[in-house]
């Protein structure tokens, strides 16, 4: 049965290159995008800025709740996280807790605050952004941070396994460095030996990232549910 209201995505980490780069192209296809983040993203048609810090669970559900009174919410993307660098000799303890606290504890309140409004409403679409990191770790990051996309990874698959029977799915993006702010934050003998280690040696297009997000945000990806796309260019070691 269709929904009068709007059919709509919540997006966080909305105001960065990839949770921006996926509200335009929801907004394209006429959702209503609500766009939370702790910067304000910029303004756009049908759009629902959100002030909001992914660690604050309470406002995480009251998001969720607020979205799917006010309209059709059909999916939810977990794009807001945070990377730092440290040898990991000199990873702090504390930098560990921020970014486990944003990129891990933060995606689990979105899960389940996704969860909780979606089983009510028959169904939905959670994807998850996690990360090559997650996979192979990685000398140049934060040990944290590797560790907080395997979490992602995990609770990916959590969410999926639970949310099968509700029609819920959930699903991951691992993809490896993706042109933008983050690649900018390499020296240029970084970026040559991180391409290196690249089969196709460049760096993926955030519209290639943002296509394998739609994807899985998608009723007709029905059989694609708990998986972890890697999204690396046939990547096989960090370099
Ligand atoms: N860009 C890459 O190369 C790459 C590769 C693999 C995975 N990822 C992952 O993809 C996601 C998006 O990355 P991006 O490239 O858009 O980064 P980005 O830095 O451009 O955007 C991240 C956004 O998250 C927001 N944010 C940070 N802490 C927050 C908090 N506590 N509450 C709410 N919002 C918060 C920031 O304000 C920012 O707008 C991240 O989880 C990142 O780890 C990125």
């Amino acid at each position: 049965m269709s929904s009068a209201k709007p059919k709509s995505v919540v997006i966080t980490g909305a105001a960065g290159d990839m949770g921006g780069g996926a509200a335009a192209s929801f907004r394209a296809d006429g959702y209503r995008v609500y766009a939370a983040d702790l910067r304000a993203p910029p303004a756009a048609a049908n759009t629902v800025p959100v002030a909001l810090d992914v660690r604050d669970r309470a406002a995480v559900f009251a998001l969720a709740e607020r979205a799917a009174a006010e309209s059709d919410l059909r999916v939810w993307i977990n794009c807001a996280g945070v990377v730092s660098n440290a040898p990991v000799d000199q990873a702090s303890p504390e930098e560990w807790d921020r970014i486990l606290g944003i990129n891990l504890t933060g995606t689990f309140h979105g899960c389940a605050a996704a969860f909780a409004a979606m089983k009510k409403n028959g169904g939905g679409r959670i994807v998850n952004a996690g990360s090559i990191s997650g996979q192979l770790g990685g000398v140049g990051p934060h040990p944290a941070y590797g560790a907080s996309k395997a979490g992602v990874h995990a609770l990916t698959k959590s969410y999926a396994l639970a949310g099968a029977r509700y029609g819920i799915y959930c699903n991951a993006i691992a993809p490896a460095v993706i042109e933008g702010s983050m690649a900018r934050a390499f020296s240029a003998p970084q970026l040559e030996k991180y391409l290196a280690a690249i089969p196709m040696r460049r760096l993926a297009t955030m519209d290639e990232i943002v296509h394998a997000i739609r994807y899985l945000a998608d009723d007709r990806a029905g059989y694609t549910n708990g998986v972890v796309l890697a999204l690396n260019g046939a990547q096989l070691n960090i370099g």
